[in-house]
C-alpha cells in the first residue's frame, strides 16, 4: 500500500508517519497494522512544519518526501498520482492566526483541500482520510456532540475546517469518492509547534518565563494525547466505512485554569507565573465529543491517561531543548 500523508512534517501528521514506518513518538502500542510499502509526505513547511519531525524515520528506504503546497494543483496532480490512500492533514492549524488573517486558512484549508481531492478522483485513490477537528461544532454548553450534529464553526479556522470536512463528505456523496473523515479533540505531545497551549506553556515554565492564561480560564477542552489520535486515524484509515465521520477523543475535559494547574506542577512552578489577559476574540466556551461510534465500530479506546501524557510529554520538551529552542527565538 502506497500512502501520501499531507503535512506529514507538521505535529499530527509526523506522529503518523512515525506511526506507520514503527517508530511511535508516543508510548502506547495498538495500531492496526497498516504495513504501507511506501509513506510519501506532501509538505510545504510553513512555519509549523519541520524536517527534524521525520529525523526518527529519516532513513527509512520507505519514505519519501516532497515539498509542496497543496494550493497548487499540478504539485498536488504529481503528488497524489500512484498512492492508494491519502490521509490529509495539511492545514494552517492555529485559531490565533486565523483571527489575525483569514486568507491562507481558507486557500490552504478549503481550497488545498479541494486540489487534493480531485486529484484523488482523477487517480483513483481508493480511500482519502480527511483530518478535521471537534472546532467544527462550535461551542455546547452542555453534553457532548455526536457525529451528526449540525456544524456551527465560529473562528475563520474552524469555518475553514467545516468548509473542507463537507467538501471531502460532498465529493463521497457526489463522486463516489471513498472518503472517511474523522474529527478530534485538542491533541497533546511532543514536536507540537510551541504556540499552542501545552508547549507553549511548557517551554515557557522551563525557561522561567510567565504564561498568558486567556479570560476567566474556564474554557473547556477535552484533550488527546497525538499518539492515540494517530491510533485512531490508522483504525478508521484501516476499516471505517466510506462516507462517515469519527469522532476521535481523550475523554479527558478540562478547563484551562486545570490545565494550567496541572503544568505548573509538572514543571514545579507557581501560580505567580500566569499572567492573565484578554480573551480570545469568539472563544468557544466549551467542546465536547461523544466517541460511543468509533469505540463500538472500530474498538477505539484512548490509552494514555492525561497524567501519564503529560508527564512524558513535559518531561520530552525538557529534553529537547534543541528542537523548540530555535522555533521559539525564530519568533522573539
Ligand atoms: N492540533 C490539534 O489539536 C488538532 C485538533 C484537531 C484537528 N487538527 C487537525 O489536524 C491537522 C494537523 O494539525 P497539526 O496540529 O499537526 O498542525 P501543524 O500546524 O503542526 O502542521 C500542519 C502541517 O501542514 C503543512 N502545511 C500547511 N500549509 C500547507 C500547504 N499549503 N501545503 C502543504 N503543506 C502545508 C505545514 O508545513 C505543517 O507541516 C490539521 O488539519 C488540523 O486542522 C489538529
Amino acid at each position: 500500500m502506497r500512502i501520501l500523508v499531507t503535512g506529514g512534517a507538521g505535529f499530527i501528521g509526523s506522529e503518523y508517519v512515525r506511526t506507520l514506518l514503527g517508530v511511535p513518538g508516543g508510548s502506547a502500542a495498538g495500531v492496526p497494522a497498516v504495513e504501507p510499502a511506501q509513506v510519501t509526505v506532501l509538505d510545504a513547511l510553513t512555519y509549523s512544519g519541520n524536517l527534524a519531525n521525520l529525523a526518527p524515520v529519516a532513513d527509512d528506504p520507505r519514505l519519501r518526501f516532497v515539498q509542496g503546497d497543496i494550493r497548487h494543483p499540478e504539485v498536488v496532480d504529481e503528488a497524489v498520482a500512484g498512492h492508494d490512500v491519502v490521509v490529509h492533514f495539511a492545514a494552517e492549524s492555529h485559531v490565533d492566526r486565523s483571527i489575525a488573517g483569514a486568507a491562507p486558512f481558507v486557500t490552504t484549508n478549503v481550497l488545498g483541500t479541494q486540489n487534493l481531492l480531485d486529484a484523488a478522483l482523477r487517480h483513483g485513490v481508493a480511500r482519502f482520510v480527511h483530518v478535521s477537528t471537534d472546532e467544527v461544532y462550535g461551542s455546547i454548553a452542555d453534553g457532548s456532540w455526536t457525529e451528526d450534529w449540525p456544524l456551527a464553526p465560529n473562528s475563520p479556522y474552524s469555518a475553514s475546517k467545516a468548509g473542507s470536512d463537507l467538501l471531502a463528505l460532498a465529493y463521497h456523496r457526489t463522486h463516489g469518492l471513498d472518503v472517511v473523515v474523522t474529527r478530534c479533540s485538542n491533541n497533546y505531545g511532543p514536536y507540537q509547534y510551541p504556540e499552542k497551549v501545552v508547549p507553549l506553556f511548557v517551554t515557557n515554565l522551563l525557561d522561567g518565563h510567565p504564561v498568558p492564561l486567556y479570560g476567566d480560564g474556564g474554557n473547556v477542552r477535552d484533550w488527546l494525547h497525538v499518539h492515540d489520535h494517530c491510533r485512531g486515524i490508522a483504525l478508521v484509515q484501516h476499516k471505517g466505512r466510506a462516507g462517515e465521520v469519527y469522532h476521535i477523543g481523550g475523554g479527558t475535559e478540562l478547563t484551562n485554569k486545570e490545565l494550567t494547574a496541572r503544568l505548573l506542577d509538572a514543571c514545579d512552578a507557581g501560580w505567580d507565573r500566569v499572567t492573565p489577559v484578554a480573551d480570545r476574540k469568539g472563544h468557544d466556551r466549551r467542546y465536547s465529543l461523544d466517541i460511543t461510534k468509533i469505540s463500538n465500530e472500530l474498538g477505539y479506546a484512548p490509552s494514555i491517561t492525561l497524567d501519564t501524557g503529560l508527564a512524558d510529554t513535559v518531561r520530552w520538551y525538557r529534553d529537547n531543548r534543541a528542537w523548540w529552542e530555535p522555533l521559539k527565538a525564530a519568533n522573539a
